[in-house]
């Protein structure tokens, strides 16, 4: 039976289901990489990426009004390292970067495979779309099959960077 699944902008009532996924991820992480230590990035979702005003953009995959999955992406200056540590914020309606980057996806392991993951890129796609980017780009690890396969069902266009891969979608 198709689930009823409803896409939305993230809302800040949506912070401790929001925050339950995120541990969710990070229990999966640590099953994945027996042999490293991964901190929480908890406080990082509290005080950076899901604060209002941010340079982040979020939408959330809705179940009967639970959340069950997110996807975060963001404006790109094209420099990995900036992005990665500095969020920068536009001061006039003029400054439209070329790139939005997408830049995690989750969907909770018992609501998988059923397109909800697909439904969120689409809804992202869309907001980039309208937002005037001229491309959605994102860097996938070759060992992170199922969002390769998110990603390429969309028609993102791959090129092979060694151990990952960078897809694009050029509107
Ligand atoms: C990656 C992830 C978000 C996919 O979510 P999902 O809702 O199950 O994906 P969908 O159901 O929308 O799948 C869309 C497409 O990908 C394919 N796909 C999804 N998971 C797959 C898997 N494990 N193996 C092969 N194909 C897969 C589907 O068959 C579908 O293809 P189609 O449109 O050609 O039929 C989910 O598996 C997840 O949260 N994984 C762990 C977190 C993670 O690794 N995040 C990325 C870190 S950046």
């Amino acid at each position: 039976m198709d689930l009823n699944v409803k896409i939305r902008e993230y809302r800040p009532k949506d912070l401790e289901q929001f925050l339950k996924l995120v541990m969710e991820l990070e229990a999966e992480l640590a099953e994945k990489f027996k042999d490293v230590k991964i901190k929480s990035g908890l406080d990082n979702y509290r005080n950076r990426y899901l604060m209002p005003e941010n340079k982040y953009k979020t939408f959330v995959a809705l179940v009967e009004g639970k959340v069950v999955g997110y996807l975060m992406g963001f404006p790109s200056l094209g420099a990995p390292e900036v992005d990665n540590m500095y969020d920068i914020l536009p001061v006039s309606s003029n400054w439209t970067p070329p790139e939005f980057f997408l830049q995690i996806t989750f969907v909770s392991k018992s609501f998988r495979n059923q397109g909800i993951s697909k439904k969120l890129h689409r809804e992202i796609i869309e907001y980039a779309r309208k937002q005037g980017y001229k491309e959605v780009y994102a860097c996938i690890a070759k060992w992170n099959i199922p969002e390769i396969k998110v990603i390429q069902s969309l028609k993102f266009k791959l090129k092979d960077l060694g151990y990952r891969y960078r897809l694009t979608l050029k509107f």
